[in-house]
């Protein structure tokens, strides 16, 4: 168990913010690295064609160390459906066959997918919410002979509803389906088995608990698709491009792996260095101690909360660092506005109210929450 990191975060102490999900706060350390970058910008002749390169590297390893794959397996990228746009380009689908998604996924890993189903004269097969929440079993039986693809999270973003990874990528893999992956929700504070996953693709925007910079995202692309068609085709993927003075020697060759994949004008000088700060603090805490000093948080006001008629998903099928509360009748439409005026910070996504803390949350924002919610409800 990790003891409160409040002090490395700039949140004051009447502020209760249980809303990772929404957006990840900034370290301390890592917004002054956005500020330093800021400051480089201001002086560009400070700036070398180097520097273009050296914090991409960084983070691309950082990112590479994090899911347990190869620097030359990432790409950066700038948002999840940047990501998923790139996987979709890169999967051939024909006519008839299908692409798995559930219901009330995110739209970044949906729109992506309507419009190859379109062109290609393929199906959108969307999973309905199981009454049990048991979304690997209902996942593993819509996968037969016809899927083709079937592009998932790890948890659901409105409820925390947890997938076996594992199971689902054995089946498809079995199936010769192919695995996109959109872990925007989940990864930095739930480990992923990687090599047992097996994703095609695996994508996650940055900002939320990868507590990184917005407009920055990091994409695996499994090496059988590292040949493939990059979304743009931007200069400083290609190969030599560290040659200023030879960027007019056009060449059709790419930097090596998925660099090919990279978003136009990655190396920026403020996000970046953001980001690298944030994986750093990340890889230093260890994303198991994270889920399970995550998971006894959520766990605890959840069972505070069952007293004021909030159920939230047994354990077992819900991630540890995601809690969605719902309640018989449904929640007071004033909730939220409510909660802000006594400055608590959570979402509500669909019928459940996300409470999504991280290590800055203490025992005084858990017991605020409750106090607040026992005169609301
Ligand atoms: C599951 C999931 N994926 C992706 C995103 C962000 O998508 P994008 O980076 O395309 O804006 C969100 C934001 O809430 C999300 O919940």
């Amino acid at each position: 168990m990790i003891p409160s990191q409040r002090h490395l975060f700039d949140i004051p102490d009447e502020i209760a913010y249980f809303n990772c999900a929404y957006m990840g706060p900034l370290l301390k350390t890592a917004r002054a690295a956005g500020h330093a970058g800021i400051d480089r910008k201001s002086l560009p002749w400070n700036v070398s064609p180097v520097d273009f390169f050296t914090e991409s590297e960084k983070a691309r390893s950082l990112f590479a160390t994090l899911v347990g794959a190869s620097a030359d397996d990432i790409a950066i990228i700038s948002s999840a459906s940047y990501g998923i746009a790139t996987a979709a380009k890169n999967i051939p689908l024909s006519r008839g066959l299908k692409i798995l998604l559930l219901e009330d996924q995110f739209p970044s890993n949906v729109y992506s997918w309507m419009e190859l189903a379109r062109a290609s004269g393929g199906e959108i097969v969307t999973i309905p919410t199981p009454a049990d929440y048991d979304w690997t079993s209902a996942v593993l039986k819509a996968i037969d002979d016809k899927v083709a693809i079937a592009a998932l999270p790890h948890n659901l973003w409105t409820d925390g509803a947890l997938l076996d990874l594992v199971a689902i990528g054995e089946k498809l893999k079995v199936q010769g389906a192919k695995l996109v992956l959109d872990v925007t929700q989940s990864l930095g504070a739930m480990p992923l088995d990687l090599a047992r996953v097996k994703p095609d693709f695996l994508i996650a925007a940055a900002y939320k608990w990868l507590l990184g910079p917005y407009s920055v995202g990091f994409m695996y692309v499994a090496p059988e698709h590292h040949g493939g068609e990059p979304l743009e085709y931007n200069w400083l993927n290609r190969k030599g491009s560290e040659n200023f003075a030879g960027l007019v020697d056009y060449v059709d060759e790419y930097q090596p792996g998925a660099r090919r994949f990279d978003m136009g004008e990655r190396a920026n000088f403020a996000l970046m260095p953001v980001a690298v700060t944030a994986l750093e603090q990340i890889l230093a805490w260890g994303v198991a101690n994270i889920q399970e000093t995550l998971t006894h948080k959520t766990q605890d006001i959840a069972a505070r909360c069952a007293g004021l008629g909030l159920t939230s998903l047994p354990d077992d099928k819900r991630a540890g660092h995601f809690l969605g509360l719902r309640r018989d009748g449904g929640l007071p439409k004033d909730l939220l506005d409510r909660l802000k005026a006594e400055n608590i910070h959570v979402s509500v996504r669909g019928s459940s109210m996300r409470i999504t803390p991280h290590l800055f949350n203490n025992e005084a924002d858990s017991d605020r929450l409750l106090t607040a919610l026992e005169n609301i409800l």
